[in-house]
């Protein structure tokens, strides 16, 4: 495929240059711009990346930009196609993403009223937990139409819940599909009815009290990985998930991916930002997919959506 377009990152942390380094591999794109506020960080990294190119075998440019609480710098963003948004503070051990809201809230405005003002016409993805929230926050605050912005987590949750299922069974990841719905967070609905290996039910592969093993590790997946490090969040998976996502809206690749996406109507969910599947291509979200889901399941999501509603009114005054 020929390399056009630009992509840009804005937050040049774990996220946002793990993000652009993935994004600058695929070599699909003329420019990955990526952009912060700690003066000399993003120009470090470009150059840094850029100096990989003749190894790694890519001829995209990264281009790094500083911007300053007043907007300046953000002209290195307009001809974006599609803004990925990793500004924001990651969790430290023992919080949960819901502790992130207001700091973060501050942050994700900020950038969203630049990224409507320099790229008006781009595809916004946005990371910065907490996510369902945060998505939100940046569809109000660009006033762009909703299927112009999503978020990603599903794609995360989902590969999680992936690794796990073939670690138990040692079977290749290529093997297993899975699927988690709902949020980034308490309320996420992970899909056992979904989930098959090599095309058999995992129902019938595994017992029911080891799928709860690996549903429960996969709710806290973020947790364990946070546990661990004990300063910042994971960045190696998570970049990983919204680069597939950046891919299928520039490759048009009408691709159906677990998402944060507006929900309007589908599973009798309606007006709420919502992890669910949904076919990603030129323009954004195209539409919302439905999953068959059990009684039980539907339930659960039905409840992710109540719980994430309520938040997501909190943010308009954030
Ligand atoms: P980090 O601390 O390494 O990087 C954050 C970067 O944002 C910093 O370089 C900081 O200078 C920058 N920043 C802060 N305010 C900014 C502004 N106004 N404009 C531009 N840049 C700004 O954190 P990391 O690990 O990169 O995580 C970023 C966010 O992604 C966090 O909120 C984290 O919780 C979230 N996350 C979300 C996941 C998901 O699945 N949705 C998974 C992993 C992390
Ligand atoms: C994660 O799930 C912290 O949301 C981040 O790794």
């Amino acid at each position: 495929m020929a390399r056009f377009g630009t992509v840009a990152v804005i937050g040049a942390g774990f996220y946002g240059s793990t993000t652009a380094q993935r994004l600058a591999e695929y070599d699909l794109f003329e420019t990955v711009v990526l952009t912060d506020i700690i003066e000399g960080r993003p120009e470090g990294l470009a150059l840094d990346m850029n100096q990989a190119r003749s190894m790694e075998g890519f001829e995209t440019r990264v281009l790094g930009q500083t911007t300053g609480a007043d907007g300046s710098g953000y002209e290195a963003i307009a001809s974006s196609d599609i803004v990925v948004i990793t500004a924001g503070l990651p969790r430290k051990p023992g919080m949960s993403r819901m502790d992130l809201i207001e700091v973060n809230a501050r942050i994700v405005r900020q950038v969203a009223d630049n990224v409507a003002r320099h790229a008006p016409d781009a595809v916004v993805i946005v990371v910065s937990n907490p996510l369902d929230e945060m998505t939100a926050l940046a569809q109000i605050a660009t006033g762009f139409p909703y299927h112009r912005v999503m978020g990603q987590a599903g794609m995360l949750d989902t590969a999680r819940f992936t690794s796990f299922v073939a670690d138990e069974l040692g079977v290749p990841v290529s093997s297993v599909r899975t699927l988690t719905l709902g949020s980034h967070g308490d309320t996420m609905v992970p899909v056992p009815s979904a989930c098959t290996v090599d095309g058999a039910p995992l129902t019938d592969l595994l017992p029911a009290d080891k799928i709860e093993e690996v549903v429960t590790r996969t709710r806290n997946g973020g947790a364990e990985v946070l546990a661990l490090l004990k300063t910042g969040s994971a960045y190696y998976a998570p970049s990983a998930a919204v680069a597939r996502m950046v891919r299928a809206v520039h490759e048009d690749s009408g691709a159906v991916l677990p998402v944060c996406a507006w929900v309007d109507g589908e599973y009798g969910i309606s007006n709420v930002y919502l992890g669910v599947t949904a076919e990603l291509g030129q323009g954004g979200v195209h539409r919302v997919v439905e999953t068959p889901l059990t009684a039980d399941e539907l339930a659960q999501l039905r409840q992710a959506a109540e719980a994430v509603r309520a938040k997501q009114a909190d943010v308009r005054g954030l």
